[in-house]
This record gives structure tokens, sequence and C-alpha cells, in this order.
């Protein structure tokens, strides 16, 4: 009888998913509030199979040759920005990720977000808490209009279609944009096409759903900033690195937009004595678009199943580097038992 396959699990995640990994692994888990620093991480992988990851596991090259043995890395998350996808290909290592099952759940809190910057949700409440509600005011916390505005989407992925089916019931124009046209989603959302500088100058909020990339990394910097209205409001529920923080800073002081609500953030996290987090016109929740138990559920549950199978040689539900599918790491089995 063959040993079971090693793997290592960098934090708690749901039950469902551990309870598949038990079932057919021998499973470390990094029982800690905190993700294991680079040297854990390695300590730990080092004699792996396989590795259950989260983003804010970085997974490098170094990493890959100083575990041997691994052959795939699951990541519990649809983005997979913490990982060297071409190191690991090039060894052999498949990547699998989570798509799919956390777009609605995601597109929930970007609407959230933009109500609530919209509406100064958050700012209404500290003037409640702080007991300066004393009568009902004509002028008291005025906000912008939702309803029939328009939204601008980068990025029109499954996240992005979600937001843009919520914006729809608002009566809302939708502009999206991105590297290639979608006429289906045209068809089926009413959503229109326009280059980024377009969208920006005609969207009263713009809402970030694009992957990071190299090309995609400070894609909002002071110039895209300055192309959005003064009453525009930015929501990024993608990747913080999207946009340059300084440069929104700026540009939140300066009145050159209205608002920002971020569910993400560059550093993330991000410190409580950063400017961001001290400005009245911004909304900073802790990267947690995707945690409702159910979406966290089927996240853990394709993730364990991604591993799973790639521990077995078999097709992953989500590949994010097919090409390393064959290649496969030449590892000898481990021993019998
Ligand atoms: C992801 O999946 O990439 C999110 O950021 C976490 O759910």
């Amino acid at each position: 009888m063959t040993q079971l396959p090693h793997v290592f699990v960098t934090r708690r995640i749901p039950e469902i998913g551990l309870r598949l990994l038990r079932a057919a692994c021998v499973v470390d888990l990094w029982d800690d509030d905190m993700p294991p620093s680079a040297q854990d991480l390695r300590a730990h992988a080092s004699d792996c199979d396989g590795l259950l990851t989260l983003l804010t596991d970085r997974i490098d090259g170094d990493l890959l040759d100083a575990c041997p043995r691994v052959r795939v890395v699951s990541n519990l998350a649809v983005g997979y920005d913490n990982i060297d996808v071409a190191a690991a290909t090039a060894r052999g290592v498949i990547v699998g990720n989570t798509p799919g099952v956390l777009a609605e759940t995601t597109a929930d809190l970007a609407f959230a977000l933009l109500l609530a910057a919209a509406r100064r949700l958050p700012e209404s409440q500290a003037y409640v808490r702080a007991g300066q509600w004393q009568t009902w005011g004509p002028l008291l916390l005025l906000g912008a209009e939702v309803h029939h505005a328009t939204l601008g989407i980068v990025g029109l992925g499954s996240i992005g279609r979600a937001l843009a089916r919520r914006a729809r019931g608002f009566q809302m124009r939708v502009l999206y944009s991105g590297p290639t046209r979608q006429p289906d989603a045209e068809a089926e959302l009413g959503v229109e096409y326009a280059a980024l500088p377009d969208l920006l100058r005609a969207a009263d909020f713009v809402s970030l759903h694009a992957p990071l990339t190299p090309v995609t990394r400070g894609m909002i910097n002071t110039e895209t900033l300055r192309q959005m209205r003064p009453s525009a409001i930015l929501i990024n529920t993608a990747r913080g690195p999207l946009v340059v923080t300084e440069d929104l800073v700026n540009a939140l002081r300066a009145g050159i937009i209205a608002g920002a609500a971020l569910d993400v953030t560059d550093p993330e996290p991000l410190p409580a004595d950063h400017p961001l987090v001290g400005l009245p016109n911004c909304i900073v929740v802790p990267h947690i678009a995707s945690a409702s138990g159910p979406t966290r559920d089927r996240m853990a549950e394709i993730a364990a199943r991604n591993l799973m199978a790639g521990l077995r040689g078999e097709p992953l539900l989500h590949a994010v580097n097919p090409a390393a599918i064959g290649i496969g790491r030449q590892v000898e089995p481990r021993d019998y038992v």
C-alpha cells in the first residue's frame, strides 16, 4: 500500500475542505490566525506533495525549489497573484484556484460598498453614535444618487457581470472596459463597452474587477484619477495594487474624486493610522468580499478537490496553468508501508 500524500494547509479553512483532505492525505495544518512566515512555510512545505495556500502566502520559484516533491498548489481564492505561475509551470507544478463560486457574494459586497459610500453610511452611523443627531436637517449628510447613475465596471469577468446585474435593478447605465468587447454581455445585460479613459470620464461610480497583472498594477493613479469626475466614487474589491495608494490619498484629500470604498488595499492590511483609514470620504473593510459561510465552504471544497485531483494526476476542477499538466514533477513515490 502506498503512503498517503502529505499536504500543508497554510491556515484553518472551512471544515468541509479539511474533512475531504484528511480522508485522502496526511494533513499538516497551520492552525494560527496569522499566516506562516516565509521560513515556516518553507519548513512545513519542504516534504509535502501538495500545498493548499491562501492569498497571504507567497509561492515563488525559490519556495518550489525548496519543496521538490510539491506537484500541486491549490489556492483558496479566485485570484492567484500570490503565486509565480510561470515558475510553477516551468517546474511542472499545477496551480488551482476557485473561480465561479464567489462571484455573486463578491458582487454583493461591491454593491454594498457603492451604496454605503454614496449614501455616507459610515459617516451617518458615526454621527449618531457621537450623539450629534439633534433634529432632521434638510442639508444633513446629503449623498449621491445611485439609481439612474452611471456605473463603470473595469474588468467584466464573472464578478463584474454579477455587479452589472445588480446595477440593472437600480436602473443604472453600465459601462465596462477590458481587453476585449463582450457582445454576449452587451446583449444579455445591456452593458456598453467604453475604452478606460471614456469610462472614467463618464462614470459616477467606478468599480474595479480586473486581476492583478503587470499590466493592471497601478492602473488607477494620479493621471487616471484626474480623468474621473470630481463627484465620482471608486470601489475596489479586486486587488489593492491596482490603485497607487498615495495617489488615491492625494485625490481624496484634494477633491479630485469624491470618495472611495475599498475592500482591498496596498499595503494589506492597512495600518490603523494610515491616511486612508482616517479620511471621512473613504470606507475601508478588511478584504471580506467573499466572506460568507456558504461561499467560503464552496471555496474550501473546490480548493480541497483541486489539490486531491492534482495529487492523483487528474485534471483539476480549475487549473490556472493547464500547460503544467503533463509535464509533471518527476518525484519518486513515497516509501511503501
Ligand atoms: C479571491 O478569491 O481572490 C478573493 O480576493 C478572496 O476571496
